[in-house]
């Protein structure tokens, strides 16, 4: 299975795939990284890893049609299976919805439905909720919308701030986008097949 992965920004979640495929433990082939941001620290990552990452920025195109055409034909060339967002900050419009049915990924930093959006980590300390997590879900138009695949719950102590919250999550992202990674690959979810 040939994976693209989608970032804007520091690319954590990027580095602890491509850890988990350098270690074995993931049998994928990360094929490139899209980015959207110039200076997304993605990019430095991907260049120590080996791994080709395109800069592709909407500003340059006259549509968000046209930028996602310019980005699917970069998949097609790389063969891409699946699509595998890591702190992508855009919605996901018709063109890649459509070549690619039930076949793009998000991870988003707490337990959906609760607290979508930008700052789901935060939303949720300032909630003053005992409990957050981590969400994998498959994208469809909607903001952090689509069906989920797997959820793991992360304890909000007394005692943290959100600074030690947020290092709790990202550990828990690092682990969780592996282990689905892997179990798309093992066919365990219906919703989502990789041919
Ligand atoms: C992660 O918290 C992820 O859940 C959210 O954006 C953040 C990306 O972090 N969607 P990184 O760029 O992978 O370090």
């Amino acid at each position: 299975m040939r994976i693209a992965i989608f970032a804007s920004g520091s690319g954590s979640n990027f580095q602890a795939i491509a850890q988990s495929v350098q270690s074995g433990q993931l049998d994928v082939t990360i094929a490139c990284v899209i980015y959207d941001k110039k200076d997304a620290y993605v990019k430095e990552r991907a260049k120590q890893c080996g791994i080709p990452a395109y800069y592709v920025g909407l500003a340059s195109f006259e549509s968000k049609q046209a930028y996602e055409e310019a980005i699917l034909k970069r998949l097609t060339d790389e063969q891409v299976d699946l699509i595998v967002l890591a702190g992508y900050m855009k919605l996901i419009g018709e063109t890649l919805l459509q070549a690619y049915p039930s076949r793009i990924i998000n991870i988003h930093p707490s337990l959906l439905p609760n607290f979508p959006g930008k700052s789901g980590i935060k939303d949720a300390f300032e909630a003053g909720v005992n409990q957050t997590g981590v969400t994998v879900h498959i994208v469809d138009a909607g903001m952090d919308t689509g069906p989920i695949l797997k959820q793991r719950a992360v304890k909000i102590e007394h005692t943290d701030t959100l600074e030690s919250l947020e290092e709790k999550i990202h550990q828990v992202e690092h682990v969780l986008y592996t282990e689905v990674i892997k179990e798309i690959m093992e066919g365990k979810y219906h919703a989502i097949r990789i041919d």
